[in-house]
């Protein structure tokens, strides 16, 4: 905790990054990746894998774009930088381990940004406390730079958490405009999948459950009502077995798998 601590204050990052709590929700994963490892194995092999499958599927190896790299638990990283000819990393911040990590594959470059084009916005309206209307932005990052596979990677259901905290903290704001900025962060997230030539691979959580004895007490919407337009495949992702968020139950994701976004399988 203190080591956390500590690095959550020294590691130098844009202001936005550190006080909406991306800084510190990355070494919190980072944490709770090493304390949960063998719950988080199969879904971070069922996350790698599909990985692999679509770019299997990838008629043309040049240049992959994976959204959401965070600390690379679940992206097949060598494979990918063996297999294409350029990996582009995208995150809202990497920590220095993993930009230390990507030195020996000369093909990965990280880019550390929002790829919502919402968060300085929202970082601004809460620190003046002004009651404008929240953005709503279409991205257009990377559209026109030829990718030919593009991954979102455990990244959509995770957009608006912080920046919901961070209004609800700030902004005496009615419910339906939070949820309807935070459906917003999802269709255009969604819509800007929609918008890249090359294939599209995507992997998000789709329900957040607390469980017990098999007993289902909390089943949480993780996409606020909006919908993917693809079956693919689902399998649970035991996040934050018990101890590690409750004593008395565990959270666990459902977690749905696209290999291929356009052809909705
Ligand atoms: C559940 S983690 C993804 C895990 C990651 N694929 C891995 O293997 O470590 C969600 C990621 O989304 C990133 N993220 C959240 N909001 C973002 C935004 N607006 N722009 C870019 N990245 C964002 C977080 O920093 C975090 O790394």
């Amino acid at each position: 905790m203190i080591v956390e601590w500590f690095r959550h204050l020294f590691i130098p990052c844009r202001p936005e990054v550190r006080d909406l709590g991306y800084l510190r929700e990355l070494l919190a994963i980072e944490g709770r990746a090493a304390r949960c490892r063998p719950h988080w194995r199969s879904h971070l092999e069922n996350c790698r894998s599909l990985i692999l499958e679509a770019a299997s599927a990838c008629p043309n190896k040049g240049k992959v774009l994976v959204l959401g790299s965070g600390l690379l638990l679940d992206i097949p990283l060598a494979e990918l930088s063996a297999s294409f000819g350029q990996v582009v990393l995208t995150d809202i911040f990497h920590l220095p381990p993993v930009r230390r990590a990507l030195k020996i594959h000369p093909n990965v470059r990280a880019v550390d940004a929002d790829v919502t084009g919402t968060v300085a916005e929202v970082h601004r309206l809460t620190r003046t406390r002004d009651r404008c209307p929240l953005p709503r932005v279409a991205p257009d990052l990377f559209l026109d730079e030829g990718f030919d596979l593009v991954v979102s990677a455990n990244i959509l259901s995770q957009l608006p958490v912080l920046l919901l905290q961070r209004l609800d903290q700030r902004l005496a704001l009615e419910e339906e405009e939070m949820e309807a900025f935070a459906r917003g962060l999802l269709e255009e997230h969604l819509a800007w999948l929609g918008r890249f030539p090359g294939q599209v691979c995507l992997i998000t959580d789709l329900k957040w459950q607390s469980v017990t004895l098999g007993q289902t007490l909390e089943d949480e919407d993780a996409l606020f009502g909006v919908t993917v337009p693809a079956t693919g495949r689902t399998w649970y992702w035991n996040i934050a077995p018990s101890p590690e968020y409750s004593a008395d139950y565990d959270r666990r994701n459902l977690v749905l798998g696209v290999k291929d976004l356009r052809a909705g399988e």
